[in-house]
């Protein structure tokens, strides 16, 4: 019985730890030598807010960058590590010094042209990067995220992937499979189509392992999306002052249906496009204001504010995966905000929902303004070509 007792109560306390006090991450130390402009400079920040001044092209969202290096092993805009290098010279490296309940972690990112990318916690090197991931767990809120709303469906299908493999492996290897899959009966149907020729069992036998992880990744996105949107909604209404009617759904064909008939229904159709035409590699996530797409009826600013309601609605849903405050990394976020709601989102991050903040402006009067209204602690770096003070 008390065995029994002993062991309800670890879980109801590991339970509560887990879904209402998230533990801490603070970068206390940021080290870069030879990152794109940076030719060495060690920063160091306080816990709460921590803001970057300073003039276009000077380096703010460089130092952004960096810090979701450490985090998710590669930077937010490149897939390309050399182009990192600055120019002229042969390597970067990139530290981090972490305070993670109450335990220091050491990060070293090193990249060196011709090598393979070095990442290490406390001096030891990392088999696999994916073990990395998740450890220190980010979000970037950057004006390329308006990709998600101009560009195509690919875009937000990345959107969701990302959010969800960097906690799921399972996951990941399905939609790995997925996609691999997905090449093989697509150059099946090409090659039908070029021997005139058709052959149902050797499609089918494609089908079966399309179908399997298939269900799972949609399963997973619809059970994601679901919960995001009201989180979102809260966010939106908060940022805008509750005007706007504002939407959020998953879009996908297997939401109407069995995957597999689909697939069988479609096969004529496939062979004549010689790719298939059903499946989750078409799922979109739809954003509508007052019932229309936002592409088409909303201002810069409602974009915006849509946007950051869908970033700091993906900050909600990490915090309770990693069990541990994401760093929120917010790059020129004020630019077509009026200073109503730019003073609500300062208001809203500073706040103890949020953990460790990295903020940059080109304006620093703006800043400096927007920072006396809040009590939190922070921390005012300005940015120029003699480099960075604090
Ligand atoms: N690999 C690199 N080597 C040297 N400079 C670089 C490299 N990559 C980017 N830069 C420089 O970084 C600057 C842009 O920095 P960025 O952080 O985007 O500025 P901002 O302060 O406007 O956010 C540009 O001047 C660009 O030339
Ligand atoms: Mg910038």
């Amino acid at each position: 019985m008390l065995h029994f007792f002993g062991t309800n109560i670890r879980w109801l306390f590991l339970s509560l730890r887990q879904t209402r006090f998230p533990m801490h991450t603070f970068l206390r130390n940021l080290t870069l030598l030879n990152f794109k402009n940076y030719e060495d400079v060690s920063l160091q920040f306080c816990d709460k807010i921590n803001c970057f001044v300073g003039d276009n092209g000077i380096g703010k969202t460089n130092i952004l960058d960096s810090i979701y290096y450490l985090s998710l092993c590669k930077s937010f805009f490149s897939g390309v590590d050399s182009l990192n290098i600055r120019h002229g010279h042969e390597f970067f490296v990139i530290q981090g010094e972490y305070a993670r309940e109450d335990k220091t972690e050491n990060i070293y990112c090193g990249v060196k042209q011709g090598f393979k990318k070095v990442f290490r916690r406390n001096n030891k090197e990392y088999d696999r990067l994916s073990e990395h991931i998740g450890l220190l767990p980010v979000v970037m809120v950057s004006p390329a995220d308006s990709g998600l709303i101009i560009e195509g469906s690919e875009e937000r299908r990345k959107f969701i992937d990302a959010v969800l493999s960097q906690f799921d492996h399972q996951y990941l290897d399905d939609l790995l499979r997925y996609n691999r899959v997905l090449t093989q009966r697509n150059l099946l149907l090409k090659d039908f189509a070029r021997s005139n020729w058709f052959d149902a069992d050797m499609v089918e036998m494609w089908d079966e392992q399309l179908v399997a992880s298939g269900v799972r990744i949609f399963e997973k996105r619809k059970l994601f999306i679901s919960n995001l949107i009201p989180v979102f909604q809260e966010y939106y209404e908060f940022v805008s002052g509750g005007k706007e009617k504002v939407e959020l759904s998953y879009e996908s064909r297997l939401l109407t249906g069995d995957f597999a008939n689909m697939l069988k229904n479609s096969i004529e159709k496939d062979r004549k496009l010689q790719h298939t035409s059903v499946g989750i590699h078409k799922d979109d996530l739809l954003l509508s204001l007052s019932g229309f797409p936002i592409k088409r009826v909303g201002s810069q600013g409602q974009q915006k504010t849509f946007l950051v309601a869908l970033k700091l609605a993906q900050f909600d849903y990490i915090k309770k995966e990693a069990g541990t405050f994401p760093l929120l990394l917010l790059d020129d976020i004020f630019d077509k905000f009026d200073a109503h709601r730019v003073a609500k989102i300062i208001n809203l991050v500073a706040s103890k929902n949020f953990g460790q903040i990295f903020i940059t402006d080109t304006s620093s009067e703006r800043m400096s303004e927007i920072l006396k209204q809040i009590d939190g602690e922070y921390r005012l770096f300005h940015i120029s070509e003699e480099g960075v003070n604090s």
